[in-house]
């Protein structure tokens, strides 16, 4: 047996998404399709949670989007083609064994090493927190310390930029085990599953696609909307005349049409025209679009189907939180006994 599987040798995936806006193109390459790949695994067993726990570490006086986007995030997975009976879907919040679990890996970081947490430490400064940062967010590389572990992933699909945070949770775990363990692994470490594209620029070129930023083509976007954005994504600043010789790299067109065109061998024939010359970013644009509207099109109608009837959908949460709410009420009793506050488990 491998240490990254069960016992019936599975190995386990979680992972998560915080519903605070619906999800883009730079979610699907970063991890939706993977997601949807590894769900057809005999191997793997899936869990996907909506982090709406999470995404209160700094939305908190915001519950109504925080609410809102539950919905939408869970429209979004069932569109892309997440199968509630091959995966299990739930929200974070309605399981306490999380917050249980949060509140005693607390005591297993320092603040200084909260503090370095380089993913952390970029998104206080986008955010502009500064000194004033939340303890809940600055604490929440630690609840998902306690998301993984209560499920006992060992697989985490995420874009490269949560790499820091993985680093951190298995830190957490090896304390755990080396304190409390008494010679085992009571807790599982982790590892990441990067997809390809594990980061997709935004249309501005500047950042990675983000909903903060303002630069993300929506999963749920209208035709109307994804041409505008098709339409207005940065380019190559130097490529003035249809004849001129023209960039790749850091053209998001080209970056775009890696990620989501099905004929590989027409990208490259495009990519050398457009660096010899004579090809116009319209043109490309055209292409880019066409590609995107097919890729779309069935995820719209899908979602907008589901979207007529939205208490199925929170039906189908419900019922996915049952089942992952007995998974982790099983970790955390092998976790209360190991660090002997098992008080009235002979009682
Ligand atoms: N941090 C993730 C995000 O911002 C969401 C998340 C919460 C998560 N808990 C997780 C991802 C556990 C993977 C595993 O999207």
């Amino acid at each position: 047996m491998k240490s990254n599987e069960s016992k019936k040798g599975k190995s386990i995936i979680l992972t998560g998404d915080r519903p605070t806006g619906p999800l883009h193109l730079g979610h699907y390459v970063g991890s939706l399709q993977t997601r949807v790949e590894m769900q057809e695994k005999k191997n793997y067993k899936q869990f996907i949670m909506i982090a709406d726990a999470q995404a209160l570490t700094d939305n908190a006086d915001n519950p109504e989007k925080v609410r809102q986007n539950v919905l939408q995030v869970a429209l979004d997975y069932l569109a892309v083609g997440l199968d509630p009976e091959k995966s299990t879907i739930f929200i974070q919040s309605a399981i306490p064994e999380l917050a249980e679990l949060n509140l005693f890996f607390l005591n297993l970081v320092t603040l200084a090493r909260l503090q370095r947490n380089p993913t952390v430490k970029n998104e206080m400064k986008q955010k502009g927190f500064g000194a004033n940062v939340p303890a809940g967010f600055l604490t929440y590389p630690v609840s998902q310390a306690a998301d993984i572990t209560a499920f006992k992933g060992t697989v985490v699909p995420v874009g490269n930029d949560q790499l820091p945070i993985l680093e951190q949770v298995n830190e957490i775990v090896r304390k755990f085990n080396s304190i409390y363990g008494n010679g085992k692994n009571v807790l599982l470490e982790c590892e990441a599953l990067l997809s390809d594209t594990a980061r997709l620029s935004g249309i501005d070129g500047k950042a990675k696609a983000s909903k903060s930023m303002n630069n993300a083509i929506f999963l749920s976007d209208s035709s109307v909307t994804v041409k505008e954005k098709v339409m207005q994504m940065y380019t190559d600043s130097n490529h003035l005349k249809v004849s001129d010789p023209g960039k790749i790299k850091g053209n998001i067109v080209f970056e775009y049409l890696d990620a989501f065109d099905p004929d590989k061998s027409a990208v490259v024939e495009m990519k050398n025209h457009y660096r010899r010359g004579g090809l116009g970013d319209v043109a490309c644009k055209k292409r880019l679009l066409f590609v995107l509207e097919e890729f779309l099109n069935p995820i719209r109608s899908k979602r907008e189907s589901l979207a007529k009837n939205p208490d199925a959908v929170m039906q189908i949460l419900k019922e996915g939180t049952a089942r992952a709410r007995a998974v982790a009420k099983k970790t955390m009793v092998e976790v209360k006994t190991a660090m002997k506050i098992d008080y009235f488990s002979k009682t």
